[in-house]
Parts: structure tokens; C-alpha cells; sequence
């Protein structure tokens, strides 16, 4: 049987970049959460104090019995869960026994300013053997993560990152919390690493891993309560992937986006690219039986984890998901907002600008690839200015500067033939339109910008140097990234 997923499926393995998403999800005709109910205040906050050691250490990432790994990590388990609740604070010790310095950035996390670890940009860098302390509270309930800001490719790419979540949105409680953490590893058959960096990769759609994993395995299973409201929370922590999410053998809602509540709606599919996350929730089946998730973006459907039903005393009723409570984020005057365009492109002069004309079997793309590797390390550019290749040391000026507490406007133009997941640091950005998909109304700090696509999100302004870039790896390290500048 064509379904619209087999055939949304199919058709991106075909595709490729030149396939247009289809509707992924009912739009809804509401702005963004509008019907959902203020959060009531916190009750007993807590104060949580951890240490985060950045250290290498063993894993194995290629199976039980596959050859050990030397991983970087912040824990002795490879991408740690920080659980807590809305209105508790964090105090986060970062310890540095890496070989180079690093931070921590708190991806979509309202953070202030001096918290949002960049290095040169509001902190200083980490060096090897020293340490920084971390220390805010989350404004926002949800699923969020964490994640060095220096030599991302190779950082990111051995393990450091976190999810962190804070709890306190759900009007009713679900019956289970699931987090699936999507990362790809660049390994060798030997547990060696491969370059996290290819030319050919960085100056198209991004250089894909070898080994895909959930939570760091390869296959995710779980039982789950028959008849439950089971909370999936799925991030994309891959440097490269888009993931086309979908649930097969039980219904699913979307709840939230980032992180952000939103009104409920019924999942068809849910595109993610690098950086972003979607909670379900979903009714799990009868005892017995089993639902799945998949990833539909692949040439083949990729299945994210299994759920197996096992018996529960849960009533059979119908499932109309209860929504969580509204977000807290700064709601954008639209009517007073200034608008500001932001075009995302090749590098003027970079082959990756000529690569982009031509259909990727042209002879003609090795030629440029070639010079790809003598050449320069810039091929990608937000308004035509390029991110200096190496560190943040010596800063470009801001893109933009704008005046905290407006609103604001962005206006995204892809002018590329490949996605690009843009992310803003220390702002909820409110998606108003979209040029080549289906949207409904929602809150995201990272958003996927399709081919040749035209994005408004609005925002108001929070004050400090916020980093905007896309969040393929490879394309911020080789020029799509730069600073707004909020006074
Ligand atoms: Cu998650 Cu500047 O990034
Ligand atoms: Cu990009």
C-alpha cells in the first residue's frame, strides 16, 4: 500500500537535496501554543551542583563486541541526562582534561548571556587542565542539550554533548519519559576515527557518519505500559543528518518543538535537522504489541527504537493527548517588529559556489573538489561575510545590532541547493512563514531551512553576542556562522 509516508520516504531517497518536504504536520490554523494554559509558579526549587569532566575515555561504539573506542566525553557514560525541574537552578562545574580547550554552550537554553559558552565571545576558553563554572537557571521547561563550542567537528564528533531536561510542562503526567538521543560516529572497522571533515562534505551537504546510534547503540528498545501516554523526546545530535520522523503501530502527537509546547497535533511526519528536537507522545498499543520510530529521510527507513507493550492496568480510552502548559517565551509584536533579511550562500569565489551549479555527477565537480584541498577554508557565508576559519579570537563585525526587548524579525534566504538548520543562540524564535513547506505555528532555535527556502521567525531581542549559524557542523566551521549584537 502507497502511503504518503512510503511514497515522502521513497521519493527522499531518490531526491536527494532536490526533494521539497511535503506537509509535515497539520498546520494549525491557532499562532503558536495560544490555547495552551500559564504554567503555575514552581513549588520548593532545587538547587543542583554537578561536575561535567571533559576527559577521553573508552567506549564501544561499533557493538558489545566490537573494538573499543577512544571517546571524549563529559561523564563515564557517553552523552549524560540532567534531569530537572522548572525553577531549580544549575550549577555546572566544567573540568578540562582534554588535550585542547572547550566550553559549554547550552543549546536553546534562554541563558544570560555570560553562561551561553563561547569562547573570546562571552568567556574565555577552557585550556586544558583548568575548569569553569556554569550557573544559571532555565527559564523554559523542555528537552534541550549541551555541547562544546570549539573545534566542533572533532569535539562533537568523539561524544561531548549532554541532553539536558527540565521538567514541569505536562498538565497531566505521561506514563513514561523516553529520551532518544540520533548521533552518527565516523569510525573506522577498527574503532579508529575517520576525518571528521572532508572537503567534498564541507562544500556540500556535510560529511555523513559511518555508524548510526540511539543513545550510542545501534539498536534502542524499550517496554512500555500497554495503553500508556508514553513522552518520546528525540533529539538530532548528528553534525550532518536530517531526520524525517515518524511513529508506525500506534498514533503520535507532536507536544513540542525544541522543546517549546505547542498545541497537540497528530503526527504525520516531523522533519529534523542537525540540532533539533520533537516530543511525541504516544498511546502505546495493547500488551503484546509494539510501535516504532522511525527515520523516513533515509534511503532506507532507519528504525530510532522499538516499543514493546507490556501488560498494564491503564483503562482502554481514547486518546486526545492532553497539552502541556504554555511556554514561557517573550510572545513578538509582529505589528512593530523590524524585519532583517539574512541570506545564507556559498562563499563568494568558493567552489563550493560552483559546485552548487553543477548536478553532482559532473565531471567537473571532482575538478573543483580538488581544488578544494589546496584551497582556502571558507566556502559558505551568511550576507556575503565569512566566519574566519580557526577561532573565534579575532572577531568579525556582528551581523546585525539590534536593541533588547524589541521585536524583531528575521527573514532566512537559503540560497543553496542544501539544507541548512540555522540556530540562534539565547532566543526562542517564533516561525511565521515558510516559503516551501507546510507549517503550523511553532517555537524552535534551530530551523531547517529547505533548498532555495524563504523562513520569517520572530523574536524579542535578549541582550548579549549571540552566535547565529548553521548548525551542520562543517558549514559553521567553513564560514555559515556569525554574531548578532543585542544593546
Ligand atoms: Cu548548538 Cu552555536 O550551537
Ligand atoms: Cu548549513
Amino acid at each position: 500500500m502507497l502511503t504518503r509516508r512510503t511514497l515522502l520516504g521513497g521519493g527522499l531517497a531518490l531526491a536527494g537535496s532536490a526533494l521539497l518536504a511535503g506537509p509535515m504536520g497539520r498546520p494549525s490554523a491557532a499562532r503558536a501554543a495560544e490555547g495552551l494554559a500559564p504554567r503555575p509558579a514552581a513549588t520548593g526549587p532545587v538547587r543542583h551542583a554537578l561536575s561535567l569532566i571533559a576527559a577521553e575515555r573508552p567506549a564501544r561504539l561499533l557493538g558489545p563486541d566490537g573494538p573499543v573506542s577512544t571517546v571524549w566525553s563529559y561523564d563515564e557514560k557517553l552523552m549524560p541526562v540532567i534531569r530537572i525541574r522548572q525553577g531549580d537552578s544549575l550549577r555546572v562545574r566544567l573540568e578540562n582534561r582534554l588535550s585542547e580547550h572547550t566550553t559549554i554552550h547550552w543549546h536553546g537554553v534562554r541563558v544570560p548571556n555570560a553562561m551561553d559558552g563561547v569562547q573570546y565571545v562571552t568567556q574565555p576558553p577552557v585550556r586544558p587542565g583548568e575548569d569553569f563554572l556554569y550557573e544559571f537557571t532555565p527559564p523554559d521547561t523542555g528537552t534541550f542539550f549541551f555541547h562544546p563550542h570549539c573545534d566542533e567537528t572533532g569535539q562533537v564528533g568523539r561524544g561531548m554533548a549532554g541532553v539536558l531536561i527540565v521538567e514541569g510542562d505536562e498538565t497531566v503526567p505521561s506514563d513514561a519519559d523516553i529520551v532518544l538521543v540520533n548521533k552518527d560516529w565516523r569510525l573506522a572497522g577498527d574503532g579508529s576515527w575517520l576525518p571528521f571533515r572532508t572537503a567534498e562534505g564541507a562544500a556540500r551537504a556535510g560529511t555523513f557518519g559511518t555508524r548510526r546510534t540511539v543513545n550510542a547503540a545501534a539498536a534502542f528498545a524499550a517496554e512500555v505500559p500497554a495503553r500508556g501516554n508514553i513522552r518520546l523526546r528525540i533529539l538530532n545530535l548528528d553534525a550532518t543528518r536530517s531526520l524525517q520522523i515518524g511513529v508506525e503501530g500506534a498514533e503520535a502527537y507532536v507536544i513540542a518543538t525544541d522543546g517549546n509546547p505547542l498545541e497537540p497535533f497528530r503526527l504525520d511526519s516531523w522533519r529534523l535537522g542537525a540540532a533539533m528536537r520533537v516530543d511525541l507522545l504516544v498511546r502505546a498499543p495493547e500488551a503484546g504489541a509494539a510501535f516504532a520510530v522511525k527515520d523516513y529521510f533515509s534511503a532506507e527507513p532507519w528504525v530510532l527504537g522499538t516499543f514493546t507493550a507490556k501488560p498494564s492496568d491503564k483503562a482502554a480510552r481514547d486518546f486526545v493527548p492532553s497539552p502541556l502548559y504554555a511556554p514561557s517565551v517573550p510572545r513578538a509584536a509582529l505589528g512593530e517588529a523590524e524585519t532583517l533579511p539574512f541570506s545564507f550562500s556559498a562563499a563568494a569565489g568558493s567552489p563550493a559556489a560552483y559546485l552548487d551549479s553543477l548536478p553532482p555527477d559532473d565531471p567537473m565537480s571532482q575538478v573543483f573538489l580538488d581544488a578544494l584541498c589546496a584551497g582556502g577554508d571558507s566556502f559558505w557565508a551568511i550576507n556575503k561575510q565569512v566566519w574566519p576559519a580557526g577561532d573565534h579570537s579575532k572577531l568579525p563585525p556582528p551581523l546585525a545590532t539590534l536593541v533588547a526587548g524589541r521585536s524583531y524579525v528575521f527573514e532566512l534566504m537559503n540560497g543553496t541547493p542544501h539544507p541548512h538548520p540555522i540556530h540562534l543562540h539565547g532566543q526562542t524564535m517564533e516561525v511565521i512563514s515558510a516559503s516551501r513547506q507546510e507549517l503550523p505555528r511553532f517555537f524552535a532555535d534551530t530551523v531547517l531551512l529547505q533548498p532555495k527556502e524563504r523562513i520569517k521567525v520572530a523574536f524579542v531581542a535578549a541582550p548579549g553576542r549571540w552566535m547565529f549559524h548553521c548548525h551542520i557542523l562543517e558549514h559553521l566551521e567553513h564560514g555559515m556562522m556569525g554574531w548578532v549584537n543585542i544593546v
